[in-house]
This record gives structure tokens, sequence and C-alpha cells, in this order.
């Protein structure tokens, strides 16, 4: 196909040769599969930071690292210069993310390039090499929903351990590579540590997971992965070897106790509006 304009940069520089087809187009952006001599990759061209939505903004910003402070007061006050520094702290913030979480040996698309805006990456691949489903299209037998959903609280797990709450990772973000589910999509991703968003967004990450693979596999609906996960990391206790149970029994002396339980029930009454919003 002809080249998007902001893809052309690319093929000047001697990026890419050519463009092969668009994928489907998220709410972000726009993913393009390329090809570089024998190779193929995917491009993610961003969209306008206007295009986004509200609560993005507000979340997914709070204490993300800025260059300086001429840019921080700038992106405070909104002025032209101040939504062009967010709009690259957005970007950069997936770039960040996916260098940190595929050198952590985390199943995130190995980043190659950013240039111009544009994300080059690997192209996660079914075996035929063609760009993989997402969850969201795939049907699962029990043993299958099982397995991934093990095989991908592992990774939410490395993740944490290498500083790193996914903030959006749902069947609609994870994408099943001919090897197993690969994760996808990470620019709202934020600092575990710093961001006191961190244990709502691991919590309801988690609890994605548990909700899309329930619907194959009951089994997995009253687990509870998530606050078990958050309460280990807050006590240091989190390991990738750290064995997991699925229940949380809150440890009644533990000073962080009523922080997390208040963050399941912010969860679940985020839920809940959520589910009013869509009429279900
Ligand atoms: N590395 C990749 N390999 C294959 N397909 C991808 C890759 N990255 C994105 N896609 C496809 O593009 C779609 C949109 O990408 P995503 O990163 O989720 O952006 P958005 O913010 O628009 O949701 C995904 O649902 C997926 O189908
Ligand atoms: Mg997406």
């Amino acid at each position: 196909m002809k080249a998007p304009k902001r893809l052309q940069a690319l093929i000047e520089e001697g990026l890419i040769d050519s463009v092969v087809r668009q994928l489907m187009s998220g709410k972000e952006a726009q993913v393009f599969v390329v090809r570089q001599g024998e190779d193929t990759f995917c491009a993610k061209i961003y969209k306008e930071a206007t295009h986004r939505s509200f609560r993005q903004a507000v979340d997914y910003t709070e204490n993300r690292k800025v260059k300086n402070s001429r840019q921080a007061r700038a992106m405070a006050k909104g002025t032209r210069f101040g939504r062009q520094a967010q709009e690259e702290a957005w970007q950069s913030a997936e770039v960040d993310a996916l260098y940190r979480l595929a050198a952590a040996g985390v199943r995130v698309p190995k980043p190659l390039n950013f240039y111009e805006g544009v994300l080059l990456m690997e192209l996660v691949a079914d075996e035929a090499g063609d760009a993989a489903p997402r969850l969201n299209d795939v049907v699962f037998s029990a043993d299958q929903a099982r397995q991934h959903h093990a095989t991908l609280l592992a990774e939410v797990v490395r993740m944490l351990c290498a500083g790193v709450v996914h903030g959006d990772l749902s069947e609609f973000n994870i994408l099943l590579a001919a090897d197993g589910p690969v994760i996808i999509d990470l620019p709202q991703a934020v600092d575990a540590a710093g961001n006191n968003h961190a244990a709502r967004m691991l919590l309801r990450d988690v609890d994605n997971l548990r909700s899309f693979f329930g619907r194959f596999c009951p089994a997995l609906l009253p687990t509870a992965y998530g606050p078990e996960i958050w309460h280990l990391y807050t006590k240091g206790m989190l390991s990738q070897d750290t064995p997991l149970t699925g229940r949380f029994v809150p440890d009644a002396h533990s000073v962080d106790l009523q922080a997390v339980l208040r963050e399941i029930e912010d969860t679940r009454l985020e839920e809940q509006d959520r589910r009013l919003r869509m009429g279900l």
C-alpha cells in the first residue's frame, strides 16, 4: 500500500522499506505492518493527545518524570509547548516501558526504534507469520484459559518486580502469538512505587484477566490474585518465584490492610460504574 505521510519519514531514513497494510486502528494509535528487507515489523503511529480521554490525562501523567521544570510548568498550564511536551511524555512512556520490560524478560514486543512519533517494534505473529489476534477474538477451552491466566499472572508479577504496572491490561491489549500471549499497548504504564494510582491499576489489570478467562474457566472467578500480589509487593515479599494461592487472607496486624481494602472497594465501585455506563 502507499505509505501514509507519517511513515514516509521512516522510509526516507531507511528505517523501513515499505508499508504492507494497516492493522485494526485502536483508540490511541494507528498500527501498520511494515517491511525492512526480509523482515516484517510493526509501526505504531500515535494519535494527537487531544483525541484522548480526560481520565487518562489525569491518572496516568501523575508523577511521570519530565525532563525539566520549564516543561513541567508548561504541562501544568496546558500551553501549546506544554501539550507537545505532554504528548512526547506519553509516547516515550510506552517506549520506555517496552525497553524496560523487554529487558526484564516480560512477554512484550521487542522495541526497535522510536522516530518522529512512530514506534517501530517486533510484529507479534501467529503460526502463519500474520499479525496475531487479540485474546478477545479467540475462544478458549477451560484448560487453555487456566493456562493463559497463569502465564499472564506471572507476567504481571514480572512487570511489577520491574517496577511497572500496565494500567490498561485486558483482552484487547494482549495478543495470542504462536508461542503464547504477548502484552502490548503500554503508553499509560505507571511506576509501581511512585504513582498513587498504581494499586488501583494493578487490581483492575488482574481483575480484567480474572473476568475474561473466568468466562471460559469459571473456577477462576472467585480468585483474588490482585490483592494478594499487591499485598506481597508492598511488603517487599514479591518475587518471580513467590507461590500464589489466589486467596487473600488479610493479616489483621498489617498496617497497609486498610489501604488495600480501600483499593479493592474503589475498584469494585469503578467496575460497577463502568457496567452502569455500558448498560450491563
Ligand atoms: N507489536 C504488534 N504486533 C502485532 N499487532 C499489533 C502490535 N501492536 C499493536 N498491534 C495491533 O494494533 C492494535 C492497536 O494497538 P495498541 O497498541 O493496542 O493501540 P491502541 O492504543 O490504539 O489500542 C492492537 O489491538 C493489535 O491488533
Ligand atoms: Mg489497545
